[in-house]
């Protein structure tokens, strides 16, 4: 018989598992994904601070701030000096490589209504192909007063799908199908009559009005879009071993990052930082690279300590940031891309990053002071580096440390299936970081 403590784990994982699952279903861009977090940090009691107005900040209280609707950042106050000790910051990233929706797209090809697309990030275009796609993200419009307004929008069912070329027309494609990103991912919305059009803003605004019963709106004047995979993420395998799903990059540790800082204790002032953009460089006025988290730390700091520049400081200097973003587990189809030595297996822990190039931003002693986290609170680590004849990713924690100085380590969970349109992790894994986050916070 399974022992008690083994029972209240398991459990504790199936719920860290199901909630990942619904905020990924509920967040298919990251204007989603930020006011799915937003719900749930205000249902814990986390006060949202408008950047254009003052701050009046307490302590033991939580608090949160967002930018442009897709990056965020939620910070506890805790109850430490905050200059002598500084913040626990994790960070991660909302976006997610996906197919955009031009700002022209109607296509007539055949009578075949088509969206034209723009690839955003580092698409892994082939599982893009007989999707049941859906369509989500901003919509930008005028009310009838001639005032601007803005609204999330969701199709959730399958609108659009990008059929394959069949095997019989193309004889090589199992040993040689590349994809053209401009011609051959237009995806198919609708079949028309002989003189029939479509009018994708004109769509939008019926939907704003029918279905989102915004009747004051009048005319739709942009958007960000994206397309979706509508199938929900799921436990796979004999045993749901693993967790395979859309935007697991890097919603995964958004989710993850922020159930560790609503478990974490009220002692210390802790930090989650969740930008928009990392997929394209980060930078923007809401990237990692761009001024939002030293804004909020220098406005946190007012607030909390004093207006002088040092104070921020000193907050920076005592600071310490996990930038989370997930990592490549060895495949067992293609084992000759690890190094040998640095292949981290599903459901084995979460991987330590690093890279002599700095692409991530691991150092010795922050490497050190994950390793001795990990071992008190008996959570498994792994360790990765590239190959030498390979190129290798990044994540925000280099941007962040390059602009802020902040001591950072590089750590995720480790995947299989990386930018592709569903991704795959290990179910265990989930739950090893969030042991670490949450004593990260705690220590
Ligand atoms: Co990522």
């Amino acid at each position: 018989m399974a022992k008690k403590s083994d029972v209240a784990q398991r459990a504790d994982i199936a719920h860290l598992n199901s909630g990942l699952i619904d905020f990924i279903q509920a967040s298919p861009t990251p204007y989603h994904a930020v006011r799915s977090l937003a719900c749930e940090l205000e249902a814990a009691g986390f006060q949202y601070l408008d950047e254009s107005e003052p701050w009046k900040l307490e302590k033991k209280q939580g608090y949160f701030v967002i930018r442009a609707g897709s990056s965020i950042i939620a910070f506890k106050t805790g109850n430490d000096d905050l200059a002598a000790n500084g913040f626990r910051m994790v960070g991660a990233h909302t976006d997610s490589p996906c197919l955009k929706i031009k700002p022209q797209p109607e296509i007539n090809r055949y009578q075949y209504g088509q969206l034209g697309v723009e690839v955003y990030g580092g698409v892994l275009l082939n599982p893009w192909f007989d999707r049941d796609l859906s369509i989500a993200g901003r919509v930008d419009y005028r009310e009838r007063s001639g005032k601007l307004s803005h609204c999330l929008i969701n199709f959730e069912k399958a609108i659009a799908i990008i059929p394959s070329l069949a095997i019989h027309l193309d004889r090589e494609a199992n040993e040689n199908r590349s994809i053209n990103a401009q011609t051959d991912v237009i995806p198919v919305i609708t079949q028309l009559a002989k003189d029939g059009s479509i009018d994708l803003k004109q769509v939008l605004l019926e939907h704003l009005r029918s279905t989102m019963k915004l009747k004051a709106a009048e005319k739709v004047l942009a958007y960000d879009l994206r397309l979706y995979d509508v199938q929900p993420p799921a436990l796979i395998g004999m045993h749901e071993e693993f967790i395979a799903g859309a935007r697991l990059d890097n919603l995964l540790s958004c989710y993850v990052g922020m159930q560790s800082l609503l478990l974490g204790n009220d002692k210390h002032a802790s930090l989650l930082v969740c930008t928009d953009h990392e997929e394209v460089g980060s930078v923007s006025a809401i990237g990692a690279k761009g001024p939002f988290l030293e804004s909020v730390v220098e406005r946190i700091a007012e607030a909390l300590v004093s207006a002088s520049a040092e104070s921020k400081r000193h907050i920076l200097d005592k600071s310490i940031m996990f930038s989370v973003d997930n990592a490549h587990g060895i495949h067992p189809n293609f084992p000759g891309k690890h190094d040998d030595k640095h292949g981290p297996l599903l459901n084995s822990g979460p991987v330590i990053k690093i890279n002599a190039n700095q692409r991530y931003a691991t150092s010795s002693e922050t490497s050190a002071f994950f390793r001795q986290l990990c071992e008190v609170n008996d959570v498994p680590i792994q360790s990765f580096v590239v190959r030498n004849d390979m190129g290798c990713g990044s994540t925000i924690g280099p941007i962040v440390a390059g602009e802020l100085g902040l001591k950072t380590l590089d750590i995720g969970v480790p995947t299989f299936a990386m930018h592709s349109i569903r991704e795959m992790a290990g179910a265990k894994d989930t739950a090893y970081l969030a042991t670490a986050l949450t004593a990260f916070y705690n220590r």
